[in-house]
């Protein structure tokens, strides 16, 4: 591979291919576990999944920072395993607190090219165009400490940027910002992204964040994937308890499957999905429960709390043993007597069956 290429042609997004990925540090801790996954050219793909679960360890990988214990990375054709960091064109943004506070905005970001050894108006080009790429063009000279947070977090971007890398990787880049720069800069990078094209791998918990940026989400627990799909059916057919109760929250009921209806207590509801006949477990998301008006079909759940919100009320049922959320948008209901008998449908968009437990 030749790094200068990609230097003069500016970026060049890749794609990514991880092939029985495997991650062990010591004895006992397998972070990563012979994960298989190809990462297209120009999407953005977020890793998510609760603490621990080897999504930084994936970003190390495929960064170099890491050697994989087994398996390969493959960018484009290459196969970058055993390749150095510095030789793989990929790069990582962290939090903005990553920024060297000493050195004004143009230094942080020639940082990356400075120690490439670029020539003098090499380093000034780039810094100026991914200072623009990012519209800071005009705050070079300024101090990172005087920045707003969602300044600085741009400027995190342009560093890493500068590198013209063909990969970006992204480690829980928003979790030193506040809910509502969050939000902001997320869309930032989700915008800049779409405009550059460029390949990226974007890490968090968050599965908000996840949902609202990626064009795919990868699910983990515990160094496996659970779920690869696109936010919509990942919320819509999650395949595993885990993905459906980490993406959103969801009520999970037994019932029973024909191929053509749920049968939930007696009450059908008409259901199309690949899955056996027979016992299941119907996931039900708390805004697709809904009070059955006169004459529809329902299945009979007691109430025993609710919590008036404004624009929705959270209630708590019981169907058939089982305690079940539900937040129903307007004003609520009138019985409201804890043991009253009320008919509840559920919708048919946040219906999804799982195997039975
Ligand atoms: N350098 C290391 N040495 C030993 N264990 C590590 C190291 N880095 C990560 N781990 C362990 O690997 C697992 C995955 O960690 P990590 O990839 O950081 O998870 P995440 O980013 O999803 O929170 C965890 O159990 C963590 O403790
Ligand atoms: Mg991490």
């Amino acid at each position: 591979m030749d790094s200068t290429t990609t230097v003069v042609k500016g970026i060049q997004p890749a794609t990514v291919d991880l092939r029985g990925l495997l991650k062990r540090f010591g004895k006992d801790v397998v972070a990563v576990n012979d994960v298989d996954l190809f990462i297209e050219r120009g999407e953005l793909l977020t890793l998510l999944g609760p603490s621990g679960c080897g999504k930084t360890t994936i970003l190390r990988l495929i960064a170099g920072l890491e050697r994989p214990t087994a398996g390969q990375i493959l960018i484009d054709d290459d196969d970058v395993s055993r390749l150095p960091a510095y030789l793989r064109d990929i790069t990582m943004v962290f939090q903005s607190y990553a920024l060297f506070p000493h050195m004004n905005v143009f230094e942080n970001v020639a940082y990356g090219v400075r120690v490439a050894k670029r020539p003098k108006q090499e380093i000034e080009e780039r810094v100026h165009e991914a200072l623009a790429m990012v519209g800071l063009e005009d705050y070079g000279k300024r101090a990172t400490n005087a920045l707003s947070g969602g300044q600085q977090q741009r400027v995190a971007l342009a560093r890493a940027l500068v590198i013209r890398p063909r990969v970006l990787l992204f480690d829980e880049p928003l979790s030193n910002l506040d809910a509502k720069l969050r939000k902001r800069v997320r869309e930032d990078i989700r915008s800049l992204q779409q405009r550059l094209g460029i390949t990226s791998v974007y890490v968090t918990h968050d599965q908000e964040e996840a949902l609202a940026i990626s064009d795919r989400v990868v699910v983990m627990n515990q160094g496996i994937i659970e779920q690869i799909g696109s936010p919509h059916v990942l919320y819509t057919r999650p395949a595993s308890r885990f993905v459906a109760d980490f993406i959103g929250s969801a009520n999970f009921i037994p019932g029973h499957y024909d191929g053509q209806a749920i049968d939930v207590l007696g009450y059908r509801r008409p259901h199309v999905q690949d899955m056996a006949s027979g016992p299941v477990t119907v996931m039900v998301r708390p805004e697709a429960i809904e009070f059955a008006r006169e004459g529809e079909e329902g299945v009979e759940a007691t109430y025993l709390s609710s919590a008036y919100l404004g624009p929705v009320t959270e209630f708590i049922f019981d169907i058939g043993g089982v305690e079940v959320f539900a937040t129903i948008s307007g004003l609520g209901m009138s019985v409201a007597e804890r043991g009253d008998t009320v008919r509840l449908r559920f919708n048919e968009a946040g219906v999804s069956l799982l195997p039975p437990e």
